[in-house]
């Protein structure tokens, strides 16, 4: 069913006090910024988040901060300011703050230093650094919610990479694809080839098998769901994939041994989110892949090269040579074109679904039921309950003998 006005805005809003936003706030833990754009005493950078502006910065200590992007002095842009010793001091009148947004030293005032900074009112994010990205945590009060420990976030140094990119439309549309196991054997149906070949990786199974019956079990972060595909000699390609609130979809390696990946959406605001992408693989280091050829990992896969009025940049020059998307740039660039093809932030009252967005489906209702909890004062149940156990979010793929056996291949209970 099409959602309402009403859902569509409580699900895709986040500025503004919306619903979505505060939820999000208060209870989960926020990629921010890769932790290599951060260089101690270097420059601040901008991260914006759920419609507020916040700056990063490296301390000389090593230690990361994410603090309000305005002074709490006069309001202005805390990224003009110095990066001094543990400190990032406002050029405007000299206050300096620690990485927990602390104002250690008011030097303009003329009073009592020290007395004066413990009674000014400053907000406290708590940040933690792993997998290669810096988290922040914006909620009130002073625990913070569990950290995702999802099997890619425990892992070594060298056994993941990253890069994020930020795509002008709603969030939403980007957790959407995440979880959308049938628009790959469609929209990336050449990358697929393209990167794997004919004889490569089980992968391509997705290309010749393009309606893989779905079939799902609700778990304590989200769900899983299994794309069963029936190949011609009568096995089945079959990939357990996991959606994990808000926004994470963690997608299995393409065949033993391979490298997996976690997709995450991440609202700058109503408008704007971050993509993120993370390759991992929990049994040896990535060694030399492309993704050790990103030079910016902070803007890149790149998003499409046009504008609306030349259909985004799309080729179809290629697409008369046989490229089914005309977005050769990388697999996410394919993306971000449907995004944007969408609408900023994309009206679902009006669409038409069948049984191949189950996943989509089954996302949005995680979400809005998350929300409504928040709206009734509650905790949210896929936020925090006690069978919570991201070290559980097994994604697994592989060929199996009858439609029945994937259940056998996941962790159990
Ligand atoms: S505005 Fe930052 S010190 Fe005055
Ligand atoms: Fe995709």
């Amino acid at each position: 069913m099409p959602l309402t006005k009403e859902q569509n805005d409580l699900l895709t809003r986040v500025e503004n006090g919306a619903p979505m936003g505060e939820m999000i706030r208060q209870h989960y833990w926020i990629p921010a910024i890769p932790t290599v754009k951060l260089v101690a005493n270097g420059r601040p950078i901008r991260v914006r988040l759920l419609g507020s502006n916040y700056v990063a910065f490296r301390a000389t200590d090593g230690t990361a901060g994410v603090i309000d992007e305005s002074c709490p002095h006069r309001k202005t842009s805390l990224l003009l300011g110095r990066n001094e010793e543990n400190g990032l001091r406002c050029i405007y009148h000299g206050w300096k703050l620690n990485t927990a947004g602390e104002v250690t030293e008011a030097p303009n005032y003329p009073g009592d230093q020290e007395q004066f900074c413990k009674k000014l009112r400053v907000n406290r994010y708590a940040v933690r650094e792993q997998s290669g990205i810096v988290w922040v945590w914006l909620g009130k009060g002073e625990t913070p919610p569990p950290f995702p420990d999802l099997p890619f976030n425990t892992l070594p140094d060298g056994h993941t990479a990253v890069t994020t990119q930020e795509v002008p439309t709603n969030w939403v549309q980007g957790v959407e694809a995440t979880v959308d196991t049938t628009h790959v054997s469609f929209l990336h149906s050449s990358t697929v080839m393209v990167t794997a070949g004919p004889q490569g990786n089980q992968r391509v199974h997705m290309t010749t098998s393009r309606a893989p019956k779905l079939e799902f079990e609700d778990r304590p972060y989200g769900y899983r769901y299994a794309a069963i595909r029936k190949l011609p000699d009568g096995q089945h390609y079959v990939r357990v994939n996991n959606f994990v609130m808000p926004w994470y979809g963690v997608i299995c390696a393409p065949d033993k041994g391979a490298n997996a990946m976690v997709f995450f959406s991440v609202p700058v605001d109503d408008t704007h989110h971050r993509a993120w992408f993370v390759p991992f693989n929990p049994d040896r280091p990535l060694g030399m892949t492309s993704w050790s050829l990103i030079t910016d990992n902070w803007n890149f896969p790149p998003l499409p090269p046009g504008t609306p009025d030349n259909n985004w940049g799309q080729d179809r020059e290629l697409m008369n040579r046989g490229h089914f998307s005309g977005f050769p740039q990388h697999l996410a660039t394919e993306d971000f074109s449907v995004f944007l093809g969408q609408g900023p932030i994309y009206d679902r009252t009006d669409e038409q679904l069948c049984s191949a967005d189950t996943a989509v489906i089954r996302m949005r209702q995680c979400l809005l039921k998350a929300v409504g909890e928040f709206v009734e004062g509650k905790v949210p149940y896929l936020a925090s309950n006690p069978d919570l156990d991201y070290q559980q979010v097994i994604s697994i793929g592989g060929l199996v003998s009858d439609e029945a056996a994937w259940r056998d291949i996941v962790p159990a209970d």
